[in-house]
């Protein structure tokens, strides 16, 4: 049977790249409005919904077709069978499954299984109710119970504090970088703050930009902390590195501050009393208690990219991570998810949010301030970076709180659950940009894991398996169509930082099969620092992808990658799989970022969606020399920019070298140093001779405005 891909296709010579942008660059700003079923949990470089059904959309849609109505239109991909090896939170299932079609989605990674499955499988409203209210009834009196005042208010946040030894004179140090503990988002407009002196931890308002005060002991306070980066002074003068001063162990924490919520609604910040450290006390008794069946976190952090941050500030094992408060409150949340009776589906939701509840209740995590989403989640930095001074929330939260399980449940779930049975597409019309229903069919598959299962289901129904996509069930010739969002060399550690869910996940078993192993790090996973190793994985899931595709059918990705090396390892990886690049298409990436050459930072706001064919099938590179590989790239470049879309430097250099070695590679060329020395000599040039144009076109613009950050710098409408 032969792909209902047409040769060409829209994809490849029409993209509809400027109208995906303006809705791109919407959705980017808020995807978790604008796709929520993929936002119930936590995956790094979730990719645009928008721009993935313009991918599929356009594959399927004939050159001379228009590809901007089939993006707005309600497409029927009945029984078409798209497959994406590196499925992460699965955004192209959910695009596949709105449009009528059959997705195959595999990661490597159960935690990204987990999250796919929240957004293609249907929850009953009722009985996720039902089940969110059980777990509120076997736990939630104790859960508040540990999170109160002496007169019995609801404390939102506890405030910590690293504590060392000074390694001279065995003081202990409070490891603050400053007395201001809570300050407005926009200090300059609310200019009121807290601070703590750090010899007592009396608690005082004061102002953001305070240059001395008194505490209530008469202890004067100044602006600087006792930490400067990674040195500490003690109070009697001894400077040293704070790593020195750890001694083999995690730092000791301290607590030092609570901001309650009165009745009346309003919040107030607090100092910590004696009753306040009995009741702490009370949980590290009561974490001693917990019974052996209770859901506890296991494993070890092993050494790696991100862990090592963490491994040497002398955490060790994933439970580490959390205050005795957390382990037994989210202990009592988690147990109760697990021993929900049924049924599975909504049981399921429920463990993923708890899972997605732990980014924002632990010791990486801090206070983001007033005016603002209170706290700061410990991925904000992709690495597992301590927090000096940590914020402690009350996991299951009230109304006022921020990442905890209740507040979550209503904006992840709830808000997940509206959006499957009535999917919304952002599209472009007369006035701008606009959010319609109707276009897309809701989202409620049966998932499978098997391609036996998959073929005898009926009705709308995902493939959805934990896999090494370089080993595969599907039989030669049996998906017309591969979407894919690869990983970037090493640009994410996906198993060392899902290992943070998973070591709580394991013990809740979350789904039927759900990974027992104590990590979730595999051997086939793509990811390396090493240009050749990178290559080498890449390519194995390459030639499983060539071997299953049907003839005629084409491998669309994005790629954006910073290192040259990368565009090398991929145009040669797919070469050596038979496959030959006929197209490379920049469209508005994820998010705004910025590329690394030679020092400088270019400015990058595109990915590039590389587009691929068989070699089999008779398929070939359609620019015919060098010149003409860079004459299309810049073509797709100045139409983004005439349109009003962010290019930037690192886009020019992006695509042009992602065009001219995807050409060298149809040639047979070797892609050594020297090739690509003049690849990027090119880029480079593209980059002048677009600054030129745009400085011409834009005289009130100017070179500053370029250096400042983008080519174009009005904001796409909407
Ligand atoms: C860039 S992410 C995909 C993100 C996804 N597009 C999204 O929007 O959420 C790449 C994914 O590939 C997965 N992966 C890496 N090696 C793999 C392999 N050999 N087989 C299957 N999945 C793999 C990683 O776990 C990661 O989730
Ligand atoms: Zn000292
Ligand atoms: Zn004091």
């Amino acid at each position: 049977m032969t792909s209902i891909v047409p040769a060409p296709s829209s994809l490849e010579s029409a993209f509809p790249a400027a109208m995906l942008s303006a809705v791109g660059t919407k959705e980017s700003w808020r995807k978790e409005v604008h796709r929520p079923a993929t936002s119930t949990h936590k995956w790094w470089a979730k990719r645009l919904g928008t721009v993935f059904r313009g991918i599929i959309t356009s594959a399927v849609t004939a050159e001379d077709a228009d590809a901007m109505e089939a993006y707005m239109s309600r497409l029927d991909l009945t029984g078409v069978v798209v497959l994406d090896p590196f499925s992460g939170s699965g955004v192209t299932g959910v695009e596949v499954l709105k449009l009528g079609g059959r997705p195959v989605c595999f990661d490597i990674n159960p935690v990204a299984t987990l999250v796919q499955r929240q957004a293609m499988q249907p929850w009953n409203l009722r009985d996720l109710t039902a089940a969110y209210r059980a777990v509120e009834n076997s736990c939630r009196e104790d859960v508040d119970r540990l999170h109160r005042t002496e007169d019995g208010r609801t404390v939102l946040y506890y405030f910590w504090v690293a504590t060392v030894a000074c390694p001279h004179c065995s003081e202990p140090v409070r490891l603050f970088d400053s007395p201001v503990f809570s300050k407005n988002a926009y200090p300059k407009r609310v200019p009121k703050a807290q601070i703590v002196c750090p010899q007592c931890l009396a608690v005082k308002e004061s102002r953001y930009d305070f240059d001395i005060e008194t505490c209530a002991n008469g202890h004067t306070v100044t602006p600087a902390g006792a930490a400067r980066g990674q040195v500490a002074n003690c109070p009697r003068g001894h400077s040293f590195k704070t790593m020195s001063a750890l001694d083999e162990a995690r730092p000791e924490y301290e607590m030092y501050a609570k901001m309650i919520a009165n009745p009346d609604g309003s919040k107030v910040y607090e100092a910590i009393t004696d009753w306040d450290r009995a009741l702490y006390a009370e949980c590290v008794d009561l974490l001693e208690d917990l019974p052996d069946s209770a859901v506890l976190p296991r494993g070890e952090l092993a050494r790696g990219n991100n862990t090592d941050q963490a491994l040497k500030w002398n955490f060790r094992q994933w439970r580490d991570f959390f205050n005795a408060r957390q382990l037994v409150s989210l202990s009592l949340i988690a147990t109760a998810i697990r021993d929900l009776p049924g049924p599975p589906a909504e049981r399921e939701a429920l463990s993923a949010l708890f899972s997605g509840t732990l980014e924002f209740n632990n010791l990486f995590t801090s206070f983001k301030g007033e005016g603002t989403g209170a706290v700061r989640h410990m991925f904000s930095h992709h690495i597992l970076k301590p927090e000096r001074t940590p914020l402690e929330a009350h996991p299951w939260g009230t109304s006022q709180s921020s990442g905890a399980f209740s507040t979550l449940y209503k904006s992840r779930l709830e808000r997940a659950h509206e959006y499957k049975t009535k999917p919304a597409d952002l599209v472009v019309d007369g006035v701008g940009i606009s959010r319609v229903t109707g276009l897309s069919k809701p989202l409620s598959a049966t998932i499978v894991d098997s391609w036996e299962a998959f073929v005898s289901t009926t009705g709308q129904t995902a493939y959805v398996g934990t896999k090494n996509s370089a080993d595969t069930d599907l039989p030669d010739g049996s998906v017309d169509l591969i979407v894919t969002d690869p990983p970037y060399m090493d640009n994410v550690h996906y198993a060392e930082l899902a290992d943070f869910f998973h070591a709580w996940l394991q013990a809740i078993h979350p789904y039927a099969g759900y990974d027992q192993s104590t990590t979730t790090r595999r051997a086939g996973e793509v990811q390396n620092a090493d240009p050749d190793e990178f290559g080498k994985a890449i390519e194995a899931v390459w030639t499983e992808c060539a071997r299953v595709l049907k003839p005629g059918g084409l491998l669309a990705f994005t790629f954006h990658q910073a290192r040259i090396s990368g565009w090398v390892q991929v145009v040669e990886s797919l070469r050596r799989s038979g496959l030959v690049v006929t197209a490379v298409q920049p469209v508005k990436g994820e998010m705004t970022t910025s590329i690394v050459k030679a020092g400088s930072r270019e400015p990058s706001n595109l990915d590039s969606v590389v587009v691929c064919r068989r070699v089999v099938d008779g398929a070939t590179n359609p620019n015919g020399s060098l010149e003409e590989a860079l004459a299309t790239a810049l073509r797709e470049l100045s139409g983004l920019r005439g349109a009003g879309v962010d290019v930037g430097a690192g886009d020019v250099r992006s695509v042009v070298r992602g065009s001219l070695l995807a050409y060298l590679a149809s040639t047979g060329a070797q892609l050594d140093d020297v090739v690509t020395a003049n690849v990027d000599e090119v880029a480079t040039q593209a980059i002048a001779t677009l600054h030129n144009q745009y400085v011409s076109a834009s005289p009130n613009l100017g070179p500053a405005a370029w250096q400042a950050g983008l080519l174009s710098l009005d904001p796409p409408m909407g």
